[in-house]
């Protein structure tokens, strides 16, 4: 699949940005740690160069704390198209300024900051509206352009996809745009609270903003990963009056009842999703968000068809959803999805009308620093998410033990040399090969 779509990204060509992904690297050749991709469940860490600045919008960051995220799982697996062999991982992290480009104004050596995990132009019509995942002109895959009729803004560590843009799963990374694409910490925020404006409390804010939960709402949420836990919160902090979690592992499912309240439905135990929320939920939700994965099918049919590429996604969640959705009532998606998907329920969500939402890659510039404000004043603490901290030589171990979701793990704080020491009530370091191989309730 990787062979062929780079054959044929290559055939279509790039389409125009303003933003390269190519770096220059240091002139004295010094390298660093990095997380690299070399195939299906094959991640290595490798000696990488470090990068220069390359265009004079550039940041160049020391690493000091960064992750792994449900998104890698699919890169992991060899669910995206046009990764290439060596290409470094990670969209989640943040750091010191190391060395600024001569047309970056705003961010200065020595500060701390978090990148978000687009690479946003910052001037485009998107951009202008904070849509920055939407952004135009910074990601080069015709093949996104021809798929899908336009592209999201470039990602970091994400393939080529998504532009190519080497990762912060990495000792130090470059950021484009620098000017634009970090936001400065503040010395009363520690490492830990303030990694996950990245992405995952971005993301998870905006799947509940952009599906309307209002106070009152009964919200189903598909998926108890890290996404769906905070979106979970999120829900509950809109005034939602029922949060109904959906997943299969348990110290998952124990997790959202005994940290958020959250009613849980195992669906190991209930195989039919559906029948279940009906009975808790006689009227059906108000909203349901899809915060699941598509790279595990449940029933035969899409594993099969799956397999034998007759699909590439999965539309179990989807159809659950708006099947468990009161008439008239809002899905929302943000999971990601690839490309197409077979056994859709159109009828049902026509006649029901049901409002069905992509999210889109989770535009962060529009909520991270609202989200800034939240943790500064202690109303959002997001370290409730954070149950592991490992370094980043154990990455490898790492993609390995969260794809299995062993010892109840959620959100991962990955320290590198440039770490600050933990903070007060996180994790201790420990090491995924050493993690309970089992995925039952730890409490
Ligand atoms: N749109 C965005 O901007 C954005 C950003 C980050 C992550 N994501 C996506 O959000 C999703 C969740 O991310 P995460 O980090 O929490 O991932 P994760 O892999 O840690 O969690 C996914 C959870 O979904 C559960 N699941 C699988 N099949 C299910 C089913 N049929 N019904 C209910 N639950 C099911 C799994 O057991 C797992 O606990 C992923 O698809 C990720 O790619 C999207
Ligand atoms: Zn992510
Ligand atoms: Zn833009």
């Amino acid at each position: 699949m990787q062979a062929a779509s780079n054959k044929l990204a290559e055939y279509l060509g790039d389409a125009p940005t303003v933003v390269s992904p190519e770096y220059k690297s240091r002139e004295d050749g010094s390298t660093m740690k990095a997380l690299a991709w070399f195939g299906a469940r094959d991640v290595r860490v490798i000696d990488a160069p470090i990068p220069d600045i390359t265009e004079p919008d550039d940041v160049i960051l020391k690493v000091t704390g960064t992750t792994i995220c449900g998104s890698d799982l699919h890169l992991y697996h060899g669910e995206i198209i046009q990764l290439k062999e060596g290409d470094i991982l990670g969209h989640e992290f943040m750091g010191i300024v190391d060395r600024v480009g001569p047309n970056v104004k705003n961010i200065k050596v020595g500060q701390r900051v978090v990148a978000s995990f687009q690479i946003a132009c910052g001037e485009c019509s998107y951009c202008q509206k904070k849509l920055s995942s939407m952004c135009d002109r910074t990601n080069a895959s015709g093949l996104q352009n021809a798929m899908y009729g336009h592209r999201d803004a470039g990602f970091f560590g994400y393939a080529h996809f998504t532009g190519g843009f080497p990762g912060g799963q990495a000792e130090f990374v470059r950021v484009p745009k620098g000017n634009v694409n970090l936001l400065p910490i503040p010395d009363s925020v520690p490492d830990e609270k303030a990694l996950f404006l990245s992405d995952i409390l971005p993301t998870s804010y905006h799947a509940v903003v952009d599906s309307g939960v209002k106070k009152g709402d009964v919200v189903g949420i598909w998926g108890l990963g890290p996404i769906g836990q905070c979106a979970a919160r999120f829900a509950l902090m809109k005034g939602a009056s029922r949060v109904i979690g959906i997943d299969k592992v348990p110290a998952r499912l124990v997790f959202a009842r005994g940290k958020s309240g959250v009613e849980t439905i195992d669906f190991s135990k209930y195989s039919d999703v559906v029948k279940r929320i009906q009975e808790l939920v006689p009227g059906g939700l108000d909203v349901a968000i899809d915060c699941g994965t598509f790279h595990e099918p449940k029933t035969l049919l899409h594993k099969v068809e799956k397999t034998l590429m007759l699909e590439t996604d999965v539309s179990e969640i989807v159809n659950e959803m708006i099947e468990s959705t009161k008439k008239m009532g809002t899905c929302g998606i943000i999971a990601a999805y690839a490309g197409y998907t077979n056994h859709f329920n159109i009828g049902a969500l026509m006649e029901k009308g049901i409002r069905l939402i992509g999210h889109g890659q989770a535009p962060v510039h529009k909520y991270w620093r609202d989200l800034l404000a939240l943790v500064e004043s202690g109303e959002l603490d997001p370290t409730f998410i954070v149950t592991h901290r490992v370094s980043l030589d154990d990455f490898p171990d790492l993609y390995a033990s969260f794809d299995k979701r062993l010892d109840g793990v959620e959100k991962v704080f990955v320290e590198t040399k440039f770490s600050a020491p933990q903070s007060a009530g996180t994790p201790q370091l420990s090491r995924p090969a050493d993690w309970q191989k089992t995925i039952y309730p730890t409490s």
